[in-house]
């Protein structure tokens, strides 16, 4: 037996299912009584749930800011923005409230807030030596799994650059996925983060990291996004379906915390850095051709989807691996989801620095059959 050495820490308390926003009062006055509720511009206010969400928290005597100042990438200035607000009220426990992007500024406030000098600081793996302000993510997207991750994503606008900042103080004390809030999910969104959490299973299964448990989380969230994600574009108002979807990206995130990513994500950061794209597109474009690309190296791996995606076996693993391939391949085309990097307005001018910061990700060095410069530029030109 190949008995590999890992070690598995998910340190964050879910508590999942319809209605579960209900307890946000209650549960934040466990770890404080200044919250800062941290969200994005729009949706969640226009459907009422930032202010249900203040009432709740009021109700259990804890005192919120509000910081709705949150976009689609959101930069260093954002976060530092409201880390200065996080200073000035005293904040002791930060909330995120939506996508990806408010989650992940809630744990760059309660960094910036706690820490000396400034967010782009911490990018990198580990930088973070202290405890930060406790972190309660509440998603509202069914994608990055920021819930259940130790990461969170910024861009750089003056060097066009997105990074991670992997560090385990990020990992949310408390994560509330209440898949009622997902429901308002416009399709396109429910596809391009539905892709995105996809892309999470499938990457860390490809993984070197990869191992027993991880494999478990991501085989699981790979069937549930098989049997829902077309259902909830095609409908959104299911909330069954709706359910497995939630359920589904904060088990991906469970994986991808364990085994991370692989090229797919590398590509899909510098491409989110240089032309500001939905993050879930981007992956959802570049998932089966990072497939393909890994194909000879892991082919009994991939081959072993077909479990996950209720398909009949050959038996050959090539054959096996190329209808798992097929198969994600007919469900985007079932949904007129986009197939090459074209559509995202990738071309020979802007090609260059995504190739350069491409190549300088760490998840690229992470993936199962290795890109060097020229083959990572003849991956990309293939695919545009
Ligand atoms: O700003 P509002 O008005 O709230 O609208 C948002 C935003 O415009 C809207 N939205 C969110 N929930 C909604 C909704 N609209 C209707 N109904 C709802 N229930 O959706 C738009 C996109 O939101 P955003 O948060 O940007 O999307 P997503 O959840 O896909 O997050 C993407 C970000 O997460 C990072 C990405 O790089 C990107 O910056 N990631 C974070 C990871 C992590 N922390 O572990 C891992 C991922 O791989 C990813 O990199
Ligand atoms: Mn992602």
């Amino acid at each position: 037996m190949n008995m590999k050495v890992f070690t598995h820490y998910m340190p964050v308390k879910v508590f999942f299912g319809k209605g579960e926003l209900g307890k946000v009062g209650n549960l934040t006055r466990e770890l404080g009584s200044k919250a800062l509720l941290v969200t994005g511009k729009k949706s969640m206010k226009k459907l009422g749930v930032t202010d249900k969400v203040i009432e709740l928290l009021r109700e259990s005597s804890v005192d919120v800011t509000l910081f709705n100042k949150v976009s689609p990438n959101p930069t260093d200035k954002i976060v530092e923005e409201g880390a200065e607000v996080a200073k000035r009220e005293k904040s002791d426990v930060i909330i995120g409230l939506g996508g990806g992007s408010s989650l992940d500024v809630a744990k760059g406030i309660s960094i910036v807030a706690t820490h000396r000098g400034k967010l782009w600081d911490y990018i990198g793996e580990d930088k973070v030596k202290e405890e930060i302000i406790p972190i309660i993510a509440i998603p509202t997207t069914a994608g990055t799994g920021s819930e259940t991750t130790p990461y969170s994503v910024f861009t750089k606008k003056e060097i066009l650059k997105k990074d991670a900042l992997v560090s385990f103080y990020t990992f949310p004390k408390i994560s509330i996925v209440d898949p009622v809030l997902m429901k308002s999910m416009p399709p396109e969104l429910t596809a391009d983060t539905g892709f995105d959490a996809l892309a999470h299973a499938v990457e860390a299964y490809l993984s070197p990291l990869a191992n027993s448990l991880s494999d478990a989380l991501s085989f699981e969230a790979v069937r549930l996004i098989w049997g829902s994600l077309v259902k909830a574009v095609k409908n959104g108002n299911d909330i069954e379906v709706r359910g497995k979807m939630a359920l589904a990206s904060s088990i991906a995130g469970m994986a991808i915390a364990q085994a991370a990513v692989v090229a797919g994500h590398a590509f899909g950061m510098s491409i989110g850095g240089v032309l500001d794209t939905s993050h879930g597109r981007t992956v959802g474009i570049l998932l089966p051709h990072i497939m393909t690309h890994n194909l000879p190296e892991i082919p009994h791996k991939i081959a072993q989807l077909t479990g996950a995606l209720n398909l009949s076996t050959a038996g050959d693993s090539i054959k096996d691996a190329q209808k798992v391939i097929k198969s994600i391949k007919e469900m985007m085309e079932e949904i007129d989801f986009p197939t090459r990097l074209g559509a995202l307005g990738v071309n020979e001018q802007n090609l260059p620095k995504i190739l350069e910061d491409s190549i300088t990700q760490p998840d690229i060095e992470n993936n199962p059959r290795k890109f060097d410069r020229k083959s990572a530029q003849e991956f990309l030109e293939s695919i545009m």
